[in-house]
């Protein structure tokens, strides 16, 4: 079970909010749990790498709530794609990929109708977003994408790289950098972004400190 306000340490006066918004969310997370097995353990571990990366990066406390919740949320759109298309084995047909493709839209427009969570439904949205305009919903450029999406493109593609899928096993942690870095020299991820981040990657591998097999650390944020 992912635990949203418990994991963020989300100061009192808003965590009621927070609360009843998680409340309502919850039946689309079981929903997204049901249909695709590795959606858990993904969202766990890309949300420690919002947290602690965010921290390393010394971006404000508003930025690292933004960026934990919009990796926390940033895939719920998939509530609406058939399950079948989620764990499909093996390539897309173009018409399952473009089906596919909407669930970056269709979960901003899921956070924008949920009062404080509007904060983050253009983190949400534009995750598929990259800077040399190939990404998608909108195809934006360069700066038309904000520094928090950047980065967790970034910390979406490690962790799938990372990660076993119905139609691949892992990579390592030296196969998955060099792809990165052969992203960013495509432009299809933000240069510095990605050489902070595999710092980073590298950092967690020898600080046992680092790793983790549990939720994210309490924060206070
Ligand atoms: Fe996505």
């Amino acid at each position: 079970m992912i635990h949203l306000v418990d994991s963020i340490g989300i100061p009192c006066k808003r965590q009621s909010v927070y609360e009843e918004v998680r409340n309502k969310l919850e039946p689309l997370l079981e929903t997204l749990r049901q249909k695709d097995p590795h959606y858990e353990g993904h969202i766990q571990r890309a949300c420690f790498y919002a947290l602690e990366f965010g921290r390393l990066q010394k971006l404000s406390g508003k930025e690292i709530r933004q960026l934990y919740l919009g990796t926390f949320f940033h895939d719920i759109g998939k509530v609406l794609i058939p399950t079948e298309i989620i764990n499909k084995r093996g390539p897309l047909d173009t018409e399952e990929r473009k089906f596919m493709m909407t669930h970056a839209e269709l979960g901003e427009r899921i956070c924008r109708g949920l009062g404080p969570f509007e904060e983050i439904a253009d983190l949400v949205g534009s995750h598929h977003e990259r800077p040399n305009g190939t990404g998608y919903p909108k195809g934006r450029r360069g700066e038309e994408i904000s520094d928090l999406s950047r980065i967790l493109a970034i910390i979406e593609i490690y962790d799938a790289l990372r990660s076993e899928r119905s139609y691949k096993k892992p990579f390592s942690l030296e196969q998955s950098l060099e792809i990165l870095h052969q992203n960013a020299a495509d432009g299809n991820l933000d240069s510095h972004a990605t050489e902070e981040f595999a710092k980073f990657a590298v950092q967690i591998k020898i600080n046992p400190h680092l790793g983790f097999s549990h939720q994210p650390p309490r924060q206070k944020i």
